[in-house]
C-alpha cells in the first residue's frame, strides 16, 4: 500500500561537501510529487536519501529523519536493503540486466528474496509487466534478453522490476530524459496509472513534464557554487507554475536565472 513520507531536517554530504541542506517536506501517498530545480541543486541526492541509496557512495552521509508512515528509515536496526525494497528506484538511463531474459529481469528481486516456485514467479512476472504496460509487447519473448528491447520498453521493464517486489513508494530520477517523445508519453501515462497504488516522487528537468504528471511540485535551488541545495518552495503544481510565493521559483519557472 502507498505510504506517506515525512522528511525532517534532512542534510546530505559527500565527504565534507554539503550537498543538500535542511529539507523538510511531506510527500503524500497516491499522488505524484515532482522535484524540479537547476542542475546540481541536489535533486538526485535528495531522492537517493529517501531510500538509503545515498549512503552507498563512499564517504557519503545523511542526517535528519525520513519517516515512512511514521517509521524512520534511518532508525536504529532498520535494514537498508529492506528499505530499498519498499521504496523502489527507477533511474535516468534504463538499466535492465542486458543479457538476462525479460522474465528474469522482472523476477530478479524475488529470486534474491528466495522465491523459487515457478508458478509464483510466473504470476509476479505477468502482473508486474501488465502494471508496467509492457505485457502485450513482451509476452511472446519473455525468454529473450532484456537488452534487446527498445529504450522505452527497457524503462518500462525497469519499472516492472521495481514493482515486482511490491514497493510502497516509487522514486524516479528523470525517467524519461533519455527517451523519445512517444516513449516519454507512455511512461508519463503509466505514472498516472500507478499513482492510484503508490506514492510517486519524480525528478524532472522538464517543467512541462512536471506540470503534466504531478499534483505537487517542490522547487530546489542553490545560492551559488559550493553552496548546498535547499528546498525553496513546495505546493500544488498549478500554484507553483502560476503563482509561486518565492521570486526564485518564479525566476526559474519563467526561465530567468540568477
Ligand atoms: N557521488 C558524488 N560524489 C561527490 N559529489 C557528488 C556526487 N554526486 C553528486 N555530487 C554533487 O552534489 C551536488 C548535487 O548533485 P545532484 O544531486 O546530482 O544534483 P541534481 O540531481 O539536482 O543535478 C552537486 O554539486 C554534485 O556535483
Ligand atoms: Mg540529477
Amino acid at each position: 500500500m502507498a505510504k506517506r513520507i515525512d522528511v525532517e531536517d534532512l542534510n546530505a554530504w559527500y565527504g565534507s561537501f554539503h550537498a543538500v541542506a535542511d529539507v523538510s517536506m511531506t510527500i503524500e501517498p497516491k499522488q505524484v510529487t515532482a522535484l524540479i530545480g537547476p542542475s546540481g541543486c541536489g535533486k538526485s541526492t535528495f531522492l537517493r536519501a529517501l531510500n538509503r541509496m545515498h549512503e552507498v557512495v563512499r564517504g557519503a552521509r545523511v542526517s535528519g529523519q525520513v519517516l515512512l508512515d511514521g517509521q524512520d528509515i534511518y532508525g536504529e536496526g532498520v535494514d537498508a536493503v529492506a528499505v530499498r525494497r519498499s521504496i523502489g528506484m527507477v533511474f535516468q538511463r534504463p538499466n535492465p540486466f542486458p543479457t538476462m531474459s525479460v522474465r528474469d529481469n522482472v523476477a530478479a528481486g524475488l529470486k534474491l528474496n528466495g522465491v523459487r516456485k515457478k508458478s509464483e514467479l510466473d504470476d509476479v512476472v505477468e502482473r508486474s509487466l501488465t502494471m508496467a504496460g509492457l505485457w502485450d509487447e513482451v509476452s511472446h519473448r519473455l525468454d529473450r534478453p532484456g537488452g534487446g528491447l527498445s529504450g522505452g520498453q527497457q524503462q518500462r521493464l525497469c519499472i516492472a522490476r521495481a514493482l515486482a517486489v511490491e514497493p510502497e513508494v516509487l522514486l524516479m530520477d528523470e525517467p524519461c530524459s533519455s527517451l523519445d517523445p512517444i516513449s516519454t508519453l507512455r511512461i508519463e501515462d503509466l505514472i498516472g496509472e500507478l499513482k492510484d497504488r503508490y506514492t510517486i516522487v519524480i525528478v524532472t528537468h522538464n517543467m512541462q513534464e512536471a506540470a503534466r504528471v504531478s499534483e505537487t511540485t517542490a522547487f530546489f535551488n542553490i545560492a551559488g557554487a559550493g553552496e548546498p541545495g535547499r528546498l525553496i518552495e513546495m505546493g500544488p503544481t498549478t500554484k507553483i507554475f502560476t503563482k509561486p510565493d518565492d521570486t526564485r521559483t518564479e525566476d526559474y519557472i519563467t526561465g530567468r536565472f540568477g
